[in-house]
């Protein structure tokens, strides 16, 4: 059987377990798609920095990387925007599928990147880009697609919710526990894309668009970070019997002219009893409504190297299989029906 051939784009936090688990597991992985899955490039900026990589794979050469006409996958797990678009834009014109992990590209210029991959027949799978390792970006594209969603919330930042969670149980200090949160893997190269809420919003934005089959940006998402959540806060609202959880909320509502999406990311005091309100450290849990469904719970780890790397993995099985078969994923760029609620009216 001809082999997949994989490039994998950077090798930080996740890239270096998506890397290890490919080589370690790349029989398994091969026998559930069918074909030899073969790595072929893993393109870093520092070479020396990844003794754990044969030094056959690394390039520098990000750009050469994706140009290959051999290379029928590519993983992106660099982050960022740029250049990171113009690398994934060339894989997919060139008709290789893209699996991605980048939030804020997909959020900032998921149209550009929907339309190459329609455009070229190739698949743009990005299960790893919202709550870690939780299946919800598939479940919504795809296995509720023949209903109507009309609501999507959720915790789907797991460094601060590590932050708040360690604040409301032993009264730990925000600055202490994003330390902590830096150090097991779950914060940004930048916090502050966490803990301002840009995190939160980039991935309302995606899953506001693919829930509502409509065009939700990141600029669209009304966003207020937990930066200003205070230890006082906390303590008030364990008085009331509350928890501070950051959310993202996205919904159907109703403008009195029609139908619109309105996607925001704020904190919220959640009663105890609350099925979010127990959702603690860096696990993620987001609740879907949905007409015919009614209510599902998705719930499990939303960060770190190895949960993430599971969802990316997983993405590279089912584009790899979709290859083989001759097959393809969900086409995106096809959408525009509901129009975005503006910010300033939530
Ligand atoms: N920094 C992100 C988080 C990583 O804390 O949730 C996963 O997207």
């Amino acid at each position: 059987m001809t082999p997949i051939r994989v490039a994998v784009l950077g090798a930080g936090v996740v890239g270096t377990q998506v890397i290890r688990l490919l080589r370690e597991q790349g029989e398994e992985l091969s026998a559930r798609v069918g074909a030899p899955l073969e790595l072929v490039g893993v393109a870093v900026r520092r070479p020396h920095q990844h003794p754990d990589i044969p030094a056959e794979l690394l390039t520098t050469d990000a750009a050469a990387l994706v140009a290959r006409e051999d290379v029928d996958v590519v993983i992106e797990v660099i982050g960022g925007i740029d250049p990171t678009k113009d690398l994934l834009l060339t894989a997919l014109r060139r008709g290789a599928a893209v699996v991605t992990a980048n939030k804020a590209l997909l959020a900032e210029e998921g149209p550009a990147l929907y339309e190459a991959a329609d455009a070229a027949g190739a698949d743009l799978y990005f299960e790893a880009a919202v709550a870690g390792a939780i299946p919800l970006i598939r479940p919504i594209r795809e296995s509720l697609a023949g209903d109507r969603i009309s609501r999507i919330m959720g915790i789907v930042n797991g460094t601060t919710n590590f932050i708040l969670s360690a604040m409301t149980a032993d009264g730990s200090s925000y600055e202490l526990a994003l330390k902590e949160a830096t150090r097991l893997g779950y914060a940004e190269a930048d916090p502050t894309a966490d803990v301002d809420g840009f995190d939160a919003a980039a991935k309302a934005a995606i899953l506001a668009s693919i829930g509502f089959h409509t065009r939700v940006g990141a600029a669209d998402v009304y966003r207020e970070g937990m930066a200003d959540v205070t230890a006082a806060d906390i303590s008030a609202a364990a008085e009331l019997g509350c928890v501070v959880k950051l959310l993202a909320i996205c919904e159907r509502v109703n403008t009195g002219t029609g139908d619109a999406v309105s996607a925001r990311v704020h904190p919220v005091m959640l009663p105890r009893a609350h099925p979010l309100a127990g959702v603690d450290g860096a696990y993620n849990a987001v609740y879907v409504e949905a007409e015919s469904a009614g209510r599902l719970m998705f719930y499990g780890p939303g960060a770190g190297g190895a949960p993430t790397a599971s969802a990316v993995l997983g993405d590279l099985v089912a584009v790899a299989r979709n290859k083989i078969s001759g097959g393809r994923g969900p086409r995106e760029s096809a959408y525009a029906a509901l129009p975005v609620q503006p910010m300033g009216e939530v």
